[in-house]
């Protein structure tokens, strides 16, 4: 356990981290704080900003046997055309500031998405990603490199449909569709109990649509270094509770997912290769402290077979007494490991680049330019800090 300040990097070089050997990472984590949130703020239905909760939905079960291919003619799929970069999630910052009269303080700000793929290397063999960060005021921000994602995501949907994937199976575009069109079915904007039925049963015909969002953006810890992280939360259990009187309440958040149904009698692969997936959800869900995970199991075409609910935290003893085929201590313990390396190679000003690249053992940390922000912080966000 790293605790002691370390002498920095010199950032004339490449500064290595190595994955391996994980052992290193063993035994009781590091301490973690419980994520709280701090600021919340919604996309509306045309993927616009809107710094209220217009994005909640709560949960409400989906009917069994439901088609999840229907409506895919019409699924509005909302992707980024232009670099998001932190914008969204510094504008709420810069809001909380003005609001409150105080700066918020942290060690690193990003995506909650930056920090999963950080958390789960270690398991991982087949994990790449190209990051880049920026040091700000005491602070360090990382998002991820855009041109690489959109380049990723091109040739995973060619390679899928041309040659991996026989023509009989659904296409990956029809998958991503799977996903979404679960949550239309499991999701509604006003509490159950409220809900006529008829409502409950129109879901079926709504039109599935990405454009909306709610996000929570949360303070976090992982061993001396404090987080701030912003994600998307897919619905509440229950009615959040009145955090201005009860700071400490945890929210009810859910993540829903959804995963090809295992069968009554599994092979031993596929039950490993379910077991890996829940490394996925559980640190997806563990950094905003999203307190349930809903599984629709499918069919291969996509029909719904079956539900799972899964306490978050229970998720890694499960898999422990499993197949034991990932160890969350050791996923928490390498990156309070990291972001210690972070912390001493990430010292200047200037833009660095995080690069993982599959099977190769270690995350390369390069400073890829001397001066600026690379436009990872916005002109919104530097004009508010810097004017203070
Ligand atoms: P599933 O996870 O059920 O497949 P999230 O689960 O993070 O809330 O995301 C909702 C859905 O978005 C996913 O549902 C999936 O359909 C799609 N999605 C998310 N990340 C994706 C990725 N990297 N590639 C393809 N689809 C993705
Ligand atoms: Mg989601
Ligand atoms: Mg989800």
């Amino acid at each position: 356990q790293i605790s002691h300040p370390l002498p920095s990097i010199p950032p004339s070089r490449p500064s290595n981290f190595p994955i391996h050997p994980l052992t290193r990472f063993q035994g009781a984590s590091a301490s973690i704080k419980r994520p709280r949130e701090i600021a919340h703020f919604s996309y509306d239905d045309n993927h616009e900003y809107k710094e209220d909760e217009s994005g909640v939905n709560y949960y409400h079960p989906p009917q069994m046997g439901a088609d999840l291919r229907e409506g895919f003619d019409t699924f509005r799929h909302y992707e980024d055309t232009e670099n998001p970069h932190l914008d969204s999630l510094l504008r709420t910052l810069v809001s909380k500031e003005k609001r409150e009269g105080e700066r918020v303080q942290t060690d690193f700000v990003m995506w909650r998405g930056m920090m999963t793929k950080i958390m789960t290397t270690p398991f991982d063999m087949f994990a790449e990603f190209d990051l880049f960060a920026t040091l700000h005021q005491g602070t360090i921000y990382i998002e991820e490199d855009f041109n690489k994602k959109a380049a990723s995501r091109a040739s995973e949907s060619n390679s899928q449909s041309r040659h991996a994937r026989p023509s009989h199976l659904p296409s990956h575009e029809i998958m991503t569709y799977f996903g979404y069109k679960f949550e239309t079915l499991s999701l509604l904007p006003d509490l159950s109990s409220n809900v006529p039925r008829e409502t409950i049963e129109n879901r079926e015909k709504a039109v599935t649509s990405n454009y909306a969002q709610h996000c929570s953006i949360v303070r976090t810890g992982f061993g001396t270094h404090s987080l701030v992280l912003g994600g998307e939360v897919d619905g509440l259990w229950e009615p959040k509770p009145d955090l201005q009187k009860f700071p400490d309440a945890p929210i009810q958040w859910i993540e829903l997912k959804t995963s090809e149904e295992l069968g009554q009698y599994p092979s031993d692969r596929d039950i490993l290769k379910y077991e890996r997936k829940l490394l996925k959800f559980w640190a997806q869900s563990f950094l905003l402290g999203v307190s349930k995970i809903i599984v629709g199991f499918r069919t291969k075409h996509g029909i719904l077979r079956g539900l799972d609910v899964y306490e978050t935290t229970k998720i890694p003893g499960m898999v422990r007494r499993g197949t034991g085929c990932w160890d969350g201590n050791t996923c928490i313990n390498f990156a309070t490991a990291f972001l210690d390396h972070l912390k001493r190679s990430i010292t200047q000003e200037g833009v660095y680049k995080i690069t993982l690249r599959k099977k190769s053992g270690v995350i390369e940390i390069a400073k890829v330019q001397q001066e600026g922000n690379g436009g990872i912080l916005s002109e919104e966000f530097t004009t508010w800090r810097d004017d203070k």
